[in-house]
């Protein structure tokens, strides 16, 4: 037998194990066969909308500088004791990018669902590894948390 012919089921096998978790979801999608490749890369992408309330929101272009600064007085309230304005690493992931990395709704379901995005998005859980820290639930409204949004964009230079 050669390396190739040994490698592949040993891929196989090792791409199920990790498939395998308590998500009573991944259970049903192996029972009716659907691979488990499409939710990884669909979960982790830019196009993904993550967990939660939040399944379209629209963005003003330009963007509304009103809502910026409150986002931005928010962000200095309670979040930059952990996210800092660049790309660098506090105790969180820096900001810079963030639009370009995540989507709105992303965003929006994070600050609002962060419990539940921890718990079983990929994206979020694959950060908390990084991280080591898990960020704790924060009590905005959804009207402070797309504030925040907007700060963001604003940070990233979008317009
Ligand atoms: C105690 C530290 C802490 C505070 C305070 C905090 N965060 Fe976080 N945040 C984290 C950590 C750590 C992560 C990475 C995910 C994880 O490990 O839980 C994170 C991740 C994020 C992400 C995802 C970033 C990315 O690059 O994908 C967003 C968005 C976010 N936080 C928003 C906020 C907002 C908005 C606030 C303030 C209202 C806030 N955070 C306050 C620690 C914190």
């Amino acid at each position: 037998m050669n390396a190739k012919a040994l490698f592949i089921p040993t891929m196989i096998s090792a791409f199920f194990f990790m498939g395998c978790n308590n998500n009573p979801q991944s259970a049903k999608e192996g029972s009716t066969g659907k691979t488990k490749t499409d939710t990884v890369v669909v979960s982790q992408g830019i196009n993904s909308k993550g967990i939660g309330r939040f399944k379209d929101v629209p963005l003003t272009h330009p963007l509304d500088n009103t809502m910026a600064e409150n986002g931005k007085e928010i962000y200095g309230a309670k979040c930059s004791a952990c996210h800092k304005l660049t790309d660098e690493k506090l105790v969180g992931p820096g900001w810079k990018g963030v639009t370009d990395r995540r989507s709105p709704e992303w965003i929006m379901n994070f600050i609002t669902n962060t419990e539940v995005m921890l718990d079983k998005d990929l994206a979020a859980q694959a950060e908390v590894v990084t991280c080591l820290v898990r960020m704790p639930k924060q009590d905005l409204t959804d009207e402070q948390a797309r504030q925040i949004l907007e700060f963001m964009r604003q940070n990233d230079g979008k317009n």
